[in-house]
């Protein structure tokens, strides 16, 4: 019993001695972990002579009990005392502001797509996406242009280490492919997407740039159906004053084939410089689709005819914004992003 009494007063000494929470927790392990010297006192009722066990058990559990919940008590006061000590010793401002969450934007040239898409969507045509690895058949052959035709010269190609297999020069394949899957359907689509082309990089030039392609199939469609949308896209596009022209022209994909210009404000301090004085900006090429192309695509051409333009979103978007130089697009400078 005597040594219960010695435990319990040098225990409650060295805790009340306990400055921080690592001796605190020495402290317990030393009187209650495992082979602690509490929980040794109690393993040791069995051994004591049975006359005194219940008194010595009692006592042994009271102590047990006192010590725990100075324990606790000591443990909690230290945590508080901690707490207080770290928020006098580092105080936080809860009232400053949060760092700012850097809020993205859409890139120029998605959104300039977007308003496309939107324009067309709302004369019935539905977007038709295209592969950008094409063959040399889809991209030139099937086109009207056998290996051989000049007009090929017009697209400076990236070729693969697979003969045959090229980075597409334009959006035009995506024809071949759209009639050959909705063959004998009517068609009303646009083909949106990245081309490529093995040219020198200048202010004007790029070697990969976004086309939109139209292409319309279909019976009775005729060339005052592709004037009409032309003439209608262009107004939402630039406004509703602008005036178009159309001239006569060479794509060996279509027959009788076109350019499209519309007139630039006067009033706009750059009309000179783009239009080079003549009043006129060009804004895409079109036609009507080719007999040959209507029969790769599997339409017979005494049945069905059609119209089809591509043009170059990005050209349009730096006439809309007087934007200079067309590596801008692909150059990721923020300052030239954040401005749109
Ligand atoms: N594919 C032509 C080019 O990249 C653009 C074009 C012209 C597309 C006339 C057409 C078209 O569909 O009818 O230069």
């Amino acid at each position: 019993m005597s040594d219960l009494a010695t435990l319990e007063q040098r225990a409650q000494a060295e805790l009340a001695a306990c400055a921080d929470e690592p001796t605190l927790r020495a402290w317990h392990t030393k009187y209650f972990g495992k082979t602690g010297e509490v929980l040794t006192a109690l393993k040791a009722i069995g051994g004591v002579p049975h006359e005194q066990r219940k008194t010595y058990g009692q006592e042994a559990n009271r102590i047990k009990e006192a010590l725990t919940a100075a324990y606790e008590k000591a443990l909690a006061a230290e945590k508080e005392r901690a707490l207080q000590a770290s928020l006098t010793a580092n105080p936080l401002d809860v009232t400053l502001p949060g760092r700012p969450v850097q809020r993205g934007r859409l890139h120029i040239a998605t959104q300039t797509m977007r308003q496309v898409y939107s324009i067309f969507a709302d004369m019935g045509f539905q977007v038709y996406r295209t592969r950008e690895v094409e063959d040399d058949h889809t991209n030139f052959e099937l086109l009207n242009m056998p290996p051989h035709h000049p007009a090929r010269d017009m697209w400076d190609t990236f070729h693969t280490t697979v003969p045959g297999v090229i980075l597409r020069t334009h959006t035009s394949p995506g024809q071949i492919h759209v009639m050959r899957e909705f063959c004998p359907n009517p068609i009303r689509v646009i083909l949106p997407g990245m081309c490529y082309r093995y040219e020198a990089i200048t202010t004007r030039s790029e070697i990969q740039f976004q086309q939109v392609e139209g292409l319309v199939i279909g019976q009775h469609v005729t060339m005052a159906d592709l004037k009409g949308t032309i003439t209608a896209f262009a107004r939402r596009l630039f406004g509703q004053e602008r005036q178009l022209r159309i001239r006569s022209s060479y794509f060996p994909f279509t027959e009788p084939s076109i350019e499209v210009d519309i007139d630039w404000p006067k009033e706009d301090p750059n009309a000179d410089r783009l239009t080079k004085g003549t009043g006129w900006l060009e804004i895409m090429g079109a036609g009507m689709v080719h007999p040959v192309v209507l029969r790769n695509g599997g339409y017979d051409p005494a049945k069905f005819s059609g119209f089809a333009f591509g043009m170059g979103p990005q050209r349009i978007t730096m006439l809309r914004h007087a934007i200079d130089d067309i590596r801008q697009f692909w150059g990721n400078d923020l300052r030239f992003l954040r401005q749109f």
